[in-house]
């Protein structure tokens, strides 16, 4: 920010000793980002190096094309995307690359919270300022990052833990009835860390039997080899929580590849699935009765990471940390609604909505 302000009197200044200033010249800013379609003094694009996890779910496609829609050229923007292939060093090389081309901004979709400290210190010093998207970061200095926006994991995990005692006490099952196969995302990140927080907060409080916990990578493929795996190893699983949509795919494929039901009634044999993120796919599962509750992970950070930058642009403050408001929906309507904490230690309660296909279709992802 502060070095595209210099950038920009600099270019004033130079407009001024040659009396006139012709459009059409690149503004790159000392760098080679930017791309000749900006038309130089306040026309300039607005660079910006986005270092994405990956692809590794339809969340994160989503995420990507609100990114790459919000930060295009004709919103004033030259968006560098990075690919990271879910891989820690991938990114810390992008970011050095951004460093490189004195891009304006950084964005980082971090694949896990630690690890950051060196190459953000280095963005720092080099007076980039960097928005962190989607999961967080864990860093000794807080100034390390200008500011901060995504889910609220911890949360998300509450939120899908409280429904299912609701569900299991409307139901009048009994709490040792209960038999779970845990699948993780990726570990390390904010979205396992705190998912399987709220989960073994849970099990603490009501006493369900954890028979398996294994890392399903958030990919379908990964989650229905561990499903594989623990259906093998245990014939009594009645509930799946699945710590994302294609994770849930895969395990479903496993259990009617098993030649077992997925649905609503342990009693009747059926596995439950819980999931989250409740994107198109998976919420056509939760239609279909095949998920039957899905907590919201909303991955549109595109205009919202905008209007940050907008504000840093007009000189003005801006907020630390942003947690994105999230939905829970079901199959049924059983549970109206849980209490659960956030992770800022705030009880609140939150409905629960019962799927149609009306509401599916009038949603943006
Ligand atoms: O960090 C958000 C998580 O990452 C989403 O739940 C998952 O689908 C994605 O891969």
């Amino acid at each position: 920010m502060k070095k595209r302000f210099l950038s920009m009197l600099m270019a004033s200044a130079m407009c001024l000793s040659l009396a006139a200033c012709g459009g059409g010249a690149n503004n790159d800013g000392g760098g080679s980002a930017a791309s000749g379609s900006g038309t130089g003094g306040g026309d300039e694009l607005i660079t910006v190096g986005f270092s994405q996890v990956g692809a590794e779910s339809d969340w994160r496609t989503a995420n990507t094309e609100s990114m790459k829609s919000t930060f295009s050229e004709e919103n004033g923007y030259k968006l560098i995307f990075d690919d990271a292939q879910q891989k820690q060093e991938n990114q810390i090389t992008a970011i050095r690359n951004f460093i490189q081309q004195d891009v304006d901004y950084i964005m980082l979709a971090p694949v896990t919270e630690t690890g950051w400290d060196t190459v953000l210190q280095e963005a720092y010093d080099a007076g980039i300022p960097v928005i962190i998207v989607d999961r967080m970061v864990d860093v000794s200095d807080e100034e390390l990052y200008t500011s901060w926006i995504g889910t609220d994991a911890l949360l998300e995990g509450r939120k899908a833990a409280e429904w299912l005692n609701a569900y299991a006490t409307a139901k009048g099952w009994d709490a040792s009835e209960i038999n779970i196969a845990h699948i993780q995302g990726t570990m390390g990140s904010t979205a396992q860390i705190g998912r399987t927080q709220g989960l073994e907060e849970g099990i603490e409080k009501y006493g369900w039997n954890l028979l398996s916990q294994q890392c399903g990578e958030f990919t379908q493929a990964k989650g229905q080899e561990v499903m594989e795996s623990m259906l093998k190893q245990y014939d009594n699983i009645n509930v799946v929580y699945c710590e994302n949509d294609n994770e849930a795919f895969g395990a479903i494929d496993a259990i009617e590849a098993a030649g077992k039901k997925v649905g609503t009634d342990i009693k009747n044999g059926e596995i439950l699935v819980i999931s989250f993120d409740t994107t198109n796919a998976g919420l056509t599962d939760v239609l279909e009765g095949k998920i039957v509750c899905n907590v919201e992970c909303n991955p549109l950070h595109g205009p919202r990471a905008e209007e940050l930058i907008k504000a840093m642009e007009a000189g003005e403050e801006v907020e630390k940390l942003t947690y994105v408001d999230e939905e829970i929906f079901a199959y049924d309507d059983t549970v109206k609604s849980v209490t659960a904490t956030n992770s800022l230690d705030k009880e609140g309660e939150y409905a629960v909505t019962k799927l149609t296909q009306e509401i599916l279709d009038g949603r943006a992802y």
